[in-house]
């Protein structure tokens, strides 16, 4: 049985991937920070939960060792510069080390559309310059060794599903509030199931993509659904289908850019995590939508599902069905 371990694996997608890879027959090391985050995963067939500080890069070596492959999915979205280096970058270059020295052959590594590998430093905010850093030096470590590393690099665009931060939370604050005032209204995005992103994971570690990928030891695939939707109909749709009005949701109205920015100023102050922060708001300047110039999930054999029939299952109030 072939043995793989995930990083980040008790959040949102790691759940998805977790509990994928498991039914598919995969022996999956769980790396987490506290024993109780895996208790959603408890019942899960060879689910072995592994208590670890990922940034101890001995420790993490001594993990990784003895596994056919690793998917890291750890990821802050809110933070202070210095937290984005050591989380989206400083780690990734520790993992880069410790797979290396493990003999591990095969990784998996979760990014984000608008990271640029290429040019980190162009991206417009914290979040996207860190995880195109942290892409690059996975780029570096597996063109210097391409017969020890095959790397595949997922950009996923924003990601819904039963559990998303994200529509969840649009449809809730439309249960409270009779106008939702929008920052970055007119951001465009291409909404990608968690389902059909932890399939774009799993199909990554099987052969026949690994043979697909042999000749060229990295590949990057932007991992989006089929439609793209500005930031607007995203919110006025999750009111919709959580029945708000009627099924109208509230009116939604969009911020000029000051006002945007003071509203992300004064959600950063207020405990809890943010609805919005001002690096997520900079996140918005460049379009989160495939760029078309490289393989999306269809390259793995993936037709990407549309978001309204899947959201419509888990927004509608009162709704226990969960898919994903
Ligand atoms: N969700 C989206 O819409 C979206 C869109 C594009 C890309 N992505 C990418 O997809 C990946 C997974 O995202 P997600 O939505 O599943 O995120 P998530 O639910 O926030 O999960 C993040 C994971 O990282 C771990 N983590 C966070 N900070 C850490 C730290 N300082 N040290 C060690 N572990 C830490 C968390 O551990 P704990 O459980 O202990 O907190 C958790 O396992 C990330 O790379 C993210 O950037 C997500």
């Amino acid at each position: 049985m072939k043995k793989v371990i995930v990083l980040g694996g008790t959040g949102f997608v790691g759940t998805q991937v977790c509990t994928l890879l498991a039914l598919q027959g995969w022996k999956v090391s769980l790396a987490l920070r506290h024993v109780d985050r895996a208790a959603h995963m408890r019942s899960l067939p060879g689910l072995s939960p592994l208590v670890l500080d990922v940034h101890d890069e001995v420790a993490l070596a001594r993990a990784l060792a003895g596994h056919d492959a690793a998917v890291n999915l750890v990821a802050i979205l809110h933070g202070t510069q210095a937290a984005f280096e050591q989380v989206h970058v400083a780690l990734v270059h520790k993992l880069a080390r410790a797979l290396r020295a493990a003999g591990v052959p095969r990784l998996v590594h979760v990014s984000a559309i608008g990271a640029d590998a290429q040019d980190p430093g162009s991206a417009p905010s914290m979040y996207l310059r860190s995880k195109g850093a942290g892409e690059a030096a996975l780029l570096q470590a597996a063109a210097l060794q391409p017969s020890a590393l095959q790397l595949t690099i997922l950009r996923p665009s924003v990601i819904f599903g039963a559990a998303d931060k994200f529509l969840n939370v649009f449809a809730r604050l439309q249960e409270v509030l009779p106008v939702v005032p929008l920052a970055g209204a007119q951001a465009r995005f291409q909404p990608v199931w968690v389902h059909d992103v932890a399939t774009a994971v799993a199909r990554s570690l099987q052969p026949v993509h690994e043979a697909a990928s042999r000749g060229n030891p990295a590949r990057i695939i932007e991992a989006c659904g089929p439609e793209v939707f500005t930031l607007r109909e995203l919110v006025q749709l999750a009111g919709q289908l959580h029945g708000i009005r009627a099924g109208r949701g509230r009116p939604v109205f969009g911020l000029p850019d000051w006002l945007a920015r003071l509203q992300a100023t004064l959600m950063q102050l207020s405990p809890g995590e943010p609805v919005m922060s001002r690096d997520n708001l900079d996140s918005m300047k460049v379009d989160n939508v495939a760029s078309g110039t490289l393989p999306g999930l269809t390259a793995l054999g993936i037709e990407p599902s549309a978001l309204q029939p899947i959201a419509a299952q888990y927004l509608r109030r009162g709704s226990s069905a969960s898919p994903g």
